[in-house]
């Protein structure tokens, strides 16, 4: 314990006294989450009859373009700053070439637009990688079962300047390839784009809390293999910090740590390391145990919004979660 926290023997010191009401719970409280914390993350699907619950996400929806508008609509009510778009891109479309990846007219592109037209003060961001529209479900090209690295690169900066030209403020690089940083931001920099954000998913990590995620958006039967040659190993804690260092060096302006609680400890250390702007990601397979045990009467609903104050105490700036709506709908209700 640093020095400077002195603290008097019992009885002079008792710290109940500081938890006996809410009213000085409240004054003594050391963080709070705010719906200004939040990014919600939404599935927009193009596939005709695509919208609907996700099976292993209960409560969550694939968006049609109106529902997206509707959600944007919501969330700049609710005072969200932020809504992170994936496409649910049909199957029959996808190819090893991934084109329809930089495609202006791609749904993740017209959901851009879409949310601008109704919602242009809220931030729009977007997943960079390459799986939405690989027929092998991976983040990058495949060729002989290997992940190509450099040319993967060139291919998420194309998609990037589209999802830029389509008017995204927030740039979110999924992939986890070596030196997309830096040739994104180069690119974007030539581009004009100046201003567009880079939040990277620097410390991501090769995890099974994604899996309802791939159901959502059709990549569950698709991936051939593992991405363990380019997610980071959940052993790992220095080559986590290794690949924000990088991505910070690199021109990132926000960092996130994926997935979320089971990595509390990357938050507080990426924080108090870096002090950049600090996201943490409570992935799809975290709100399905929450939502899944809630459910089933075994968990009270509390238990979210004191999910979302462990990622406040541990470092973190924001979060990405799928409760963002309902979270948000809760404080402005209290
Ligand atoms: C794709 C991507 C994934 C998630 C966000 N972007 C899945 C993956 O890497 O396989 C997971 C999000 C979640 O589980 O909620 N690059």
């Amino acid at each position: 314990m640093p020095a400077t926290h002195v603290i008097a023997p019992y009885p002079a010191t008792r710290l109940r006294r500081l938890r006996r009401t809410p009213a000085i719970r409240a004054l003594t409280a050391e963080h709070a989450l705010s719906a200004g914390n939040l990014i919600w993350p939404i599935f927009v699907t193009e596939v005709a009859g695509g919208e609907g619950e996700i099976a292993s996400m209960p409560g969550v929806d694939r968006l049609t373009l109106d529902g997206a508008r509707r959600a944007a609509e919501r969330a700049a009510t609710l005072g969200i700053p932020a809504i992170c778009i994936f496409p649910h891109s049909d199957r029959d479309l996808k190819d090893e070439t991934c084109a329809r990846a930089w495609d202006p007219d791609n749904i993740g592109n017209r959901a851009i637009r879409a949310i601008k037209e109704v919602a242009p003060d809220l931030a729009v961001m977007t997943d960079i990688a390459l799986d939405p529209y690989n027929i092998n479900g991976h983040d990058g090209f495949v060729r002989d079962g290997i992940i190509l690295n450099d040319e993967t690169v060139e291919a998420l900066v194309r998609m990037a300047l589209a999802q830029a030209d389509a008017g995204a403020d927030i740039l979110g690089p999924s992939d986890m390839m070596d030196g997309r940083i830096g040739a994104l931001r180069a690119a974007l920099e030539r581009a004009g784009h100046k201003d567009v954000a880079i939040l990277s998913y620097a410390a991501k990590y090769a995890s099974a809390f994604y899996g309802p995620f791939r159901d959502a958006v059709g990549a569950s039967g698709r991936l051939v293999g593992d991405k363990k040659t380019y997610q980071i190993d959940p052993a790992n804690r220095g080559e986590a910090l290794r690949c924000v260092a990088r991505d910070l060096s690199e021109g990132a302006d926000m960092v996130m740590v994926k997935p979320g609680m089971p990595y509390l400890d990357i938050c507080r250390e990426v924080k108090d390391q870096f002090g950049a702007p600090t996201f943490a990601y409570q992935v799809s397979g975290e709100y399905a145990m929450l939502e899944g045990a809630i459910r089933a009467g075994w968990l009270s609903r509390d238990v979210v919004a004191e999910s979302l104050l462990s990622f406040r105490r541990a470092g973190c700036d924001g979060v990405l979660t799928y409760y963002a709506p309902q979270v948000a709908e809760a404080l402005a209700a209290r």
